[in-house]
């Protein structure tokens, strides 16, 4: 069955295209990743999904709902976690899912069950009486992801979920949204910047870059696509080493980036000497080479021949933290 399917989605801001013509289709029970840069336009395509946005052409029906036609129906049948924190700081966990669950118009006595079930199930139970202030970024994740299930779902949309926590948080996050998927058959789609948390969660990915569909498939298919062994040779001339590498007949596909040039190939631990040979002799010095199986990340590369930079998005990680610290 499926749970979400969008055709020729496109939306403008003025000038700019922040999602440009993409279609693909979620099946019910699958964790689906948008992966993608800062500015990608995952966060544009969530928000149109949700109804929170209109595209400006195309088209997409969540649970067979129209995103156009069927707004009300599309809302009443998803649960939403926004990029950005939207707790009341003010009101107590209990609280803020209460709030919540009147807005859904759930009824007391199952409002007042349901909300205890999803606290024990994050985790949160015996905070239920804490002021939402007092909570740590881990700690307020899971409250809007219980908060998110309230109504119950079928389809729950998770933007960044993990954003600037620490890795053991993530950890714990990633295993909630994994119990949440397989003992409650919910649909998650979540977008990421984090090749490992697409990694590690979605059934299937699409790499957006720059409002476009790259590449779409399962993390094992994205890498065999790639296929064999990449290495990577890191040097301080970088340029002249990437005119001499594509001098030699083997290499299909290499590409500069950073101080580096990355080489996809097969069997490459025989050809590793020869690299090393081809600098030497041309004067070229080499800081490292390595060589590992495709990642993710070698994956983008190959399409958009840029990395995903981390270090990049964790500074704008922070700067978005302390936004939603209110600093
Ligand atoms: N309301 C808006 N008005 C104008 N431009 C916008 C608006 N919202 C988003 N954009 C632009 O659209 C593009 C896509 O933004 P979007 O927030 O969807 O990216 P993203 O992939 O979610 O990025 P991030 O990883 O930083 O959250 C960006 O260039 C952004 O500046
Ligand atoms: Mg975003």
């Amino acid at each position: 069955m499926i749970a979400i399917q969008v055709e020729n989605l496109t939306k403008r801001f003025n000038g700019l295209i922040a999602v440009d013509n993409i279609s693909f289709s979620i099946n019910s029970g699958e964790v689906f990743g948008l992966l993608g840069p800062n500015g990608a336009g995952k966060t544009t395509i969530i928000a149109m999904l949700s109804t929170m946005l209109k595209p400006t052409s195309g088209s997409a029906s969540v649970n067979n709902f129209d995103i156009l036609k069927n707004e009300d129906d599309v809302r009443k049948s998803i649960g939403i976690v926004f990029q950005d924190q939207s707790l009341d700081e003010e009101l107590t966990a209990y609280e803020n899912m209460d709030f919540h669950g009147r807005l859904y118009r759930i009824p007391k006595k199952v409002r007042q069950k349901k909300i205890i079930e999803l606290l024990k199930l994050v985790e949160l139970e015996n905070k239920k009486n804490n002021l939402v202030k007092t909570f740590s970024g881990g700690m307020r994740r899971r409250l809007e992801i219980a908060r998110g299930l309230l109504h119950e779902p079928k389809v729950l949309f998770l933007d960044e979920p993990t954003l600037g926590l620490d890795p053991q948080t993530r950890n714990r996050l990633w295993e909630y949204i994994e119990k949440l998927n397989k003992e409650k058959g919910i649909t998650v789609i979540l977008t990421t910047h984090y090749m490992e948390e697409a990694d590690r969660l979605c059934d299937r990915m699409a790499i957006i870059d720059k409002g476009k569909i790259i590449a779409l498939d399962t993390s094992e298919k994205l890498k065999e696509e790639i296929g064999g062994d990449v290495i990577t040779i890191k040097s301080p001339e970088r340029d002249r080493l990437y005119s001499k590498i594509n001098t030699l007949s083997w290499v299909k596909h290499a590409e500069p980036h950073d101080n580096s040039v990355t080489i996809s190939l097969q069997n490459a631990e025989k050809h590793v000497d020869e690299i090393v040979n081809l600098a030497s002799g041309n004067g070229i010095a080499i800081d490292f080479i390595s060589i590992h199986k495709p990642t993710l990340e070698d994956v983008f590369l190959h399409y958009t021949g840029r990395t995903i930079r981390e270090e990049e998005s964790g500074t704008k990680d922070q700067m978005r933290m302390m936004r939603r610290m209110g600093r």
